[in-house]
């Protein structure tokens, strides 16, 4: 069942439910696909944000080399729908798993993060059993403390495990530099990002300097898009949420002025039980919160909703609930795009204020 009829006004859509402002998602995927157009670097969409094909083929046909995703399951979705050239930049571990990556391997072109010697071994030989040969991209641990191997010598170590294995191309690097991406001040996050990219950079010339050569050095989000999109031996960046943006990014010096916020949750006053305490339909299973509450707009203020509930939202400022009745319908920004959309099975694609698509989010919940 769509949730909403194309052509009606966006406030006739039954709440609660995930917008995209078509206007603002074309605007940053042109506006970032601009920025990649003259540099060496290419534009691999982390697709992870939106988890919808429909927007993963408008990046490729603005000039994306490809895509990104972090889960096997996000991968099969967007093959489905015809995207050949995938990265997954996740650890793909047991039997099950590397049975459904062979799979894939054999119609795609697909590159997989390692950072073990066992996991490149058991990719190598099943892949060998199935007559298939899988890219692998050796994951650098750059300062994030998540996955990855540390640089220098043990990527080196990897990197030459990878090129002795019969069913595995050693197609470079990866790493993340994570937690650089939301620092706030530009200064502070150039600085360490930088640092960050270094570690990935010298690790690919010492690993080339031993004669394996890296086709791929993948890095960067959207907080650093620009600091990696040009800084020399990166070759691809995986930024996910500048396509539809979120509260938390928009706080973030140089993103938030330069990519338009094209996401947003309506959701609908169901009760008024005092004069400064309003009561909506969307509590924390349609709308995330581990980067702060969501951000309305009244009356031409900012605020940040009191707090959430499993379904219900509570905003409790004075000011607000004065203007607001039951049954008025307002909008929210989510403070991380990503787990946000992840709850929600449609967007409804609103081209000013009127529904002009409805898109299935295909990959919602794929997390195996
Ligand atoms: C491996 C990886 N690459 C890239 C990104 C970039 O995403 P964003 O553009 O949302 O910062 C993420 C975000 O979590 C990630 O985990």
């Amino acid at each position: 069942m769509n949730p909403c009829e194309i052509g009606c006004p966006k406030s006739h859509v039954d709440t609660p439910a995930l917008l995209v402002d078509l206007d603002a998602l074309e605007y940053n995927i042109r506006k970032m696909a601009a920025f990649f157009k003259d540099k060496e670097a290419k534009l691999r969409p982390h697709v992870k944000t939106h988890k919808t094909p429909a927007i993963a083929l408008k990046q490729l046909k603005e000039g994306a080399v490809g895509i990104t995703c972090q889960k096997l399951s996000e991968a099969e979705v967007m093959a489905r729908s015809g995207i050949r050239d995938i990265l997954i930049s996740n650890q793909i571990i047991g039997k099950q798993k590397i049975g459904r990556l062979i799979e894939l391997a054999r119609s795609n072109d697909l590159k997989v993060a390692v950072d073990s010697s066992q996991n490149v071994e058991d990719i190598s030989e099943a892949a060998a059993a199935n007559r298939v040969t899988i890219g692998v991209v050796v994951e650098v641990d750059v300062g994030m403390n998540r996955c990855g191997v540390p640089p220098g010598e043990p990527a080196l170590g990897l990197a030459l495990k990878v090129e002795r294995q019969r069913s595995v191309k050693f197609m470079g690097l990866m790493g993340y530099e994570g937690h650089t991406v939301t620092l706030s001040s530009h200064p502070e996050r150039k600085r360490e990002a930088r640092k960050a990219l270094s570690l990935l950079v010298d690790t690919r010339k010492f690993i080339e300097e031993k004669g394996v050569r890296c086709t791929i050095v993948s890095a960067g989000g959207t907080g650093t898009y620009e600091i990696a999109g040009s800084f020399p031996g990166i070759t691809e960046v995986q930024a996910g949420s500048y396509a539809t943006m979120d509260a938390k990014y928009g706080t973030v010096e140089g993103i938030g002025g330069t990519f338009k916020q094209a996401l947003s949750l309506l959701a609908k006053v169901i009760s008024k039980p005092s004069e400064d305490r309003v009561v909506i339909d969307a509590g924390m299973k349609a709308i995330s919160h581990e980067f702060g509450m969501p951000v309305l707009e009244i009356d031409h203020r900012r605020l940040e909703l009191s707090s959430l509930a499993e379904e219900h939202g509570i905003i409790r400022h004075p000011a607000a609930a004065k203007s607001m009745n039951v049954g008025d319908v307002i909008e929210l920004i989510p403070t991380h795009g990503c787990t946000t959309i992840n709850l929600h099975d449609f967007f409804c694609g609103i081209r000013k204020g009127i529904v002009e698509c409805v898109w299935r989010i295909e990959a919602r919940g794929k997390f195996q």
